[in-house]
């Protein structure tokens, strides 16, 4: 890799987004993958979805081998301008809204709360009908 390495607005990685020109942005970093579309054991498909935006997480979610990483030395042209990277380009699941949080937070609690609480429940009604059970013996006899 060289060290004095360019560095590349997202608008212009952005456009290279297909078959025959196809860049890539991976850590930070610019790779032309156009040789590897043929051969990429994953496919050309998501190696072209994921051009126009930051691949970072869609590559790391595959767990590429040390193999791969070092493979892609050989396409890197460049570094992109972080600066220049837009939001939706930044690949990061959209925050929960309030309603949402609130029902993700309160249904584990209630669960939790139900499983410690239920048993005890049924505990005491045991012990109470043994005890009513006792009770009603000793009357009879
Ligand atoms: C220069 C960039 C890349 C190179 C050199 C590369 C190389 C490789 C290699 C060698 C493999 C075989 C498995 C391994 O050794 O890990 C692979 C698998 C794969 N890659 Fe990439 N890859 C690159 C970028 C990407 C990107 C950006 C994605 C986007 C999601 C992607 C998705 C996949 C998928 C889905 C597989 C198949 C995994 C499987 O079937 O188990 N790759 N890649």
């Amino acid at each position: 890799m060289a060290s004095n390495s360019k560095t590349l607005a997202f608008e212009e990685v952005a456009k290279h987004n297909h078959k025959n020109d196809c860049w890539i942005i991976v850590h930070g970093k610019v790779y032309e993958v156009t040789p590897v579309l043929d051969d990429h054991p994953g496919g050309d498909e998501v190696l072209l979805t994921a051009t126009e935006k930051d691949a970072t997480i869609d590559f790391e979610d595959v767990g590429h081998s040390d193999s791969a990483i070092e493979m892609m030395e050989k396409y890197f042209i460049g570094k992109v301008d972080t600066c220049t990277l837009p939001a939706k380009a930044i690949h990061s699941p959209p925050p929960p809204t309030q309603a949402h949080n609130v029902a993700y937070q309160s249904s584990p609690f209630v669960v939790k709360m139900l499983q410690f609480v239920l048993p005890l429940f049924i505990l005491a009604i045991a012990f109470a009908l043994q005890h009513y059970g006792k009770k009603k013996q000793a009357s009879t006899s």
